[in-house]
């Protein structure tokens, strides 16, 4: 039985120049074969999926109009069992929130949100190439609470080109200001095959490392001063909060993934799909395999990863499942501390956490 379900919708307003997920601009043309297809791939899970959590992730899935988003969850809940569904989250963009929309989703049983706002500042959003204003994102965040929404997390990107501490502080202070109950905060990644990735080549970015520690270290002091404990490196919450969707993938849960470039975890596989809305269209019509990459998960790689995702997590990794001397020398170094049978990453620990999950799967 699978209780994660991932769906993913290629869709976006306008591309943004640091993005790297699979998305193209929104085609009404496309729209219902591509909907018809996640529809049939659900279709052969039959019985085995019976979701405790959805994801709709992007993209944009609010990038689709009310009636293709009705289309699809009503689809999906004719072809399995909601029952046991206690988590249902949309990715949105603020230019594609409507109150029409978002008491639709009410209605049809999401009762999460996570937007993405990246910045309060206009000239930030700008850099960016934001499709919204700072305006229209508080206006869509008050539609979301309008609509019933309790549940809200907002995104945020630091180590933008040319953001100040200042700009930064600010954003955290107006996004505490405003009480979402999860905030994502992530480092500015220069992605391969995005436009900011050739401007950083190009020297029209540069990148501080001390500057991105700095504000990282700003963030976690005045996000958990505000009543946000940090459950993961990027992510927020207050009690209770947490994602549990993101919580089952990083604590090595199978889920399955529906939808152009979504991968999924089962039976002692990972596959992704391919990344091409009309060729996965055209693959699962055909009845055709809709993986491009297939590889086995043995036991060795499940634990490793646990190990790595769950270093990420406030619970920590348990004791029995790294070497006991790394984990005291990196306790002696100061970032690892031990909590009964975890290993946890102090604060400084969390600066460098992909590093230290390198050397304890080694
Ligand atoms: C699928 S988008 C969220 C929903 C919607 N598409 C939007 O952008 O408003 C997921 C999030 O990933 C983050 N993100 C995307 N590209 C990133 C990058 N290169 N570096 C850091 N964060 C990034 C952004 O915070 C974004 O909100
Ligand atoms: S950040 Fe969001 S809106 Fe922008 S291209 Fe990526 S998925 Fe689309």
């Amino acid at each position: 039985m699978v209780e994660h379900l991932y769906a993913h919708i290629p869709f976006c307003p306008k591309v943004c120049p640091y993005c790297s997920f699979y998305k193209e601009a929104s085609d009404r043309n496309k729209t219902r074969a591509y909907l018809d297809a996640m529809l049939r791939e659900a279709e052969l899970w039959g019985d085995r999926l019976q979701p405790r959590t959805i994801f709709f992730g992007g993209g944009t899935p609010t990038a689709l109009s009310t009636s293709q988003l009705d289309y699809l969850i009503s689809g999906l809940r004719e072809r399995m069992d909601f029952s046991r569904l206690e988590e249902f989250t949309i990715e949105m963009n603020p230019a594609t929130v409507s109150l029409e929309k978002a008491s639709r989703l009410r209605e049809l049983g999401v009762n999460r949100v996570s937007m993405g706002v990246q910045s309060w500042d206009p000239g930030l959003l700008e850099t960016l190439g934001r499709v919204h204003s700072k305006d229209q994102a508080l206006r869509s965040y008050a539609i979301l609470r309008e609509a019933g929404f309790r549940n809200i997390n907002l995104d945020f990107i630091f180590g933008i080109p040319g953001q100040t501490v200042d700009q930064w502080v600010d954003t955290l202070r107006q996004t505490i200001a405003l009480q979402p109950q999860h905030i994502s905060s992530y480092c500015l990644t220069y992605e391969e095959d995005t436009e900011y990735f050739l401007r950083l080549g190009r020297g029209e970015f540069s990148q501080d490392p001390e500057v991105d520690a700095a504000l990282f270290e700003l963030t976690m002091e005045t996000l958990e001063g505000a009543g946000y404990a940090q459950y993961e490196i990027s992510n927020y919450a207050r009690a209770g909060r947490e994602c549990r969707h993101n919580l089952a993938y990083w604590l090595g849960a199978d889920y399955i993934g529906l939808g152009p470039s979504a991968f999924s975890t089962f039976g002692g596989e990972r596959w992704k799909n391919v990344s091409d809305t009309s060729d996965y269209v055209a693959r699962v019509n055909a009845g055709v395999t809709r993986a491009d990459f297939v590889e086995p998960v043995d036991a060795a790689t499940r634990q490793a990863e646990v190990v790595a995702f769950s270093l990420r997590t406030s619970r920590g990794v348990d004791v029995s499942l790294v070497p006991e001397e790394k984990t005291s020398e990196l306790a002696a170094l100061g970032y690892l501390t031990r909590c009964g049978d975890r290993w946890l990453l102090t604060r400084k620990g969390r600066m460098v956490a992909d590093e230290l999950a390198g050397q304890l799967i080694e």
